[in-house]
Formats: structure tokens, sequence, C-alpha cells
């Protein structure tokens, strides 16, 4: 029998889901509770204190739901509060800056790669900054697109309305001659047939999600703790409905076990 250990995963709502995705195909035996904050969805706009604020009760609730790895599945969070949140936990706790710009730059071919992301991630400018450290040899050209939470989060992921906000976003990124796009916003890789139409087969596109996951899968076999197979858990901070009928839309229609909402005190 496989042994793993729980998986506390976090996002603002539905786009944790993508990275949800990757846990059940490379650790699929993995046991993960799942918080969506969704009374604070879209965390894209909001100020880098506000968001230090929810990542840190967040994941107090994961550890108290007896999480014993992190994955902060949401690039807002892991753009302005990942050093903060990893400086107080003892738990090993995983972003998805970092690995998404790892698997961007030792894919692109000609040095120019594109991130799109919430306005809140984009003005972080995490993925320069990280990029910069790693003395990685890359051009790297940012755009905001605060349209695509809520098309997402409304499941309208292969409408008229994403497709003419995708054109619209991603025509800098292509004036810039990028070879490859980050997805940097978990929500995003749920629109990528859209985005891949609208930029063809040349340009790679990254889900992040991958290769945090890998990362993952490194942390969590190294800690070989035993626990319930495969069960998953999901919490949302406001209404379970949206985020039960969506989040299985956007799955595939698959089921998701009950999600239930949890009342935590915000300090607002
Ligand atoms: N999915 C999140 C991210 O990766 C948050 C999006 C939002 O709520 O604006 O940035």
């Amino acid at each position: 029998m496989t042994k793993q250990c729980p998986v506390g995963v976090f996002d603002s709502g539905v786009g944790g889901l993508t990275v949800v995705q990757q846990i059940s195909q490379q650790i699929p035996e993995g046991r993960i509770i799942y918080f969506g904050d969704t009374a604070h969805v879209p965390y894209g706009a909001r100020s880098r204190e506000e968001l230090i604020r929810f990542a840190d009760i967040i994941c107090q609730f994961l550890l108290d739901q007896g999480a014993e790895v992190i994955v902060d599945a949401c690039n807002s969070t892991s753009a302005v509060a990942l050093d903060f949140l990893k400086e107080k936990y003892a738990v090993p706790i995983i972003g998805v800056i970092e690995p998404g710009l790892e698997a961007a730059v030792s894919q692109t071919r000609n040095g120019r790669v594109g991130v799109i992301a919430t306005e809140a991630t984009i003005k972080s400018a995490a993925h320069k900054d990280k990029a910069q450290i790693r003395g990685a040899d890359v051009f790297i050209v940012g755009q905001a697109c605060p349209l695509f939470v809520p098309i997402v989060e409304s499941g309208k992921v292969t409408s008229q309305e994403a497709y003419m906000a995708a054109k619209k976003y991603l025509e800098p990124l292509q004036k810039a001659g990028i070879d490859t796009l980050i997805l940097g916003c978990t929500h995003y890789p749920f629109l990528t047939p859209v985005l891949q139409e609208i930029l063809g087969p040349d340009v790679t596109v990254v889900d992040p999600a991958v290769e945090t996951v890998r990362q993952l899968k490194k942390v969590v076999d190294s800690i070989n703790k035993y626990d319930i197979i495969g069960s998953h858990e999901y919490f949302v901070s406001g209404e379970p409905e949206m985020f039960q009928q969506v989040g299985e839309k956007l799955i595939g229609h698959q089921k998701l076990p009950k999600v239930k909402q949890v009342s935590l005190n915000w300090g607002d």
C-alpha cells in the first residue's frame, strides 16, 4: 500500500482545481484538503497586506484539518505571501511561481517568455525577480488579465467573452515575439484551448501545476506518512453550491465530494 501525507491546497476559488487535477495524475493516492476562498474571490485586485492575511488564516485552517504539506495554489498569494508563510509555519509550503518559471526557462527557444496573471501577480514582478535571482537568460513580458478569473469562476471558459478577452490580452505578447507563455494564475489552465487556438502551435503554453506537483511529490515521498488513501475534502468560505457546480463542470463533469462551507475569522 502506498503511503501519503495529507496535502493542503488553497486558492481564491476553483483555480486550484487545476493543481488538484495534476496531483490526482502524479500522486493518485494522495489525500487532499482543499480550501477555496470564494468569499473573497477575485484576489487579483487585492492589496499585498490583505493577501498575506488571507493566506495566513487559510494555512492555519489547513493545518488544523491535518495538512502536513501545503500547496499555495494561487499565484497572487505565492507572489506576495510565500516568504511570510514559509517563515511562520514549520510544514513545507510550495508555491506556484518558481515551478512555472523553471518550466518556462527550460522550454523557451528564443528566450522571450510571456506571463499572463492577475494584477496582483504582475504588479509584484515576482516572475521577473525570480528569473533575475536564478540568472536566467530570459526576457519576460507580463500581462494582467483581470477579466479571466470572473469568466472561469462562472464556468464560461469556451464562451465568446473568453475568446474576445484572450485575444485582447495576448496581442501585446504576440507582438513581443514570445515563444513560451506561463499561465501565471491557476484559473487560466481551464482556458488553455482558447489560448492555444489564438497563439497557434508555435507557442508553448506552460501550466506551472505540472512542475509544482513534481516538486510536491518529492516532499510527500520524503515525509512518508500513512493516511486515508486518495480521499479529498473541499471547503469554501462562500456559498458551496456554486463551487460544486462550476468545479465539477470545469474538471470534465466529474463528481467532487460534497463541498462544505466554513466560517473563519478573517479579522475584517
Ligand atoms: N487563482 C489565483 C491565482 O493564481 C487567484 C485569482 C484571483 O482570485 O484573482 O492568482
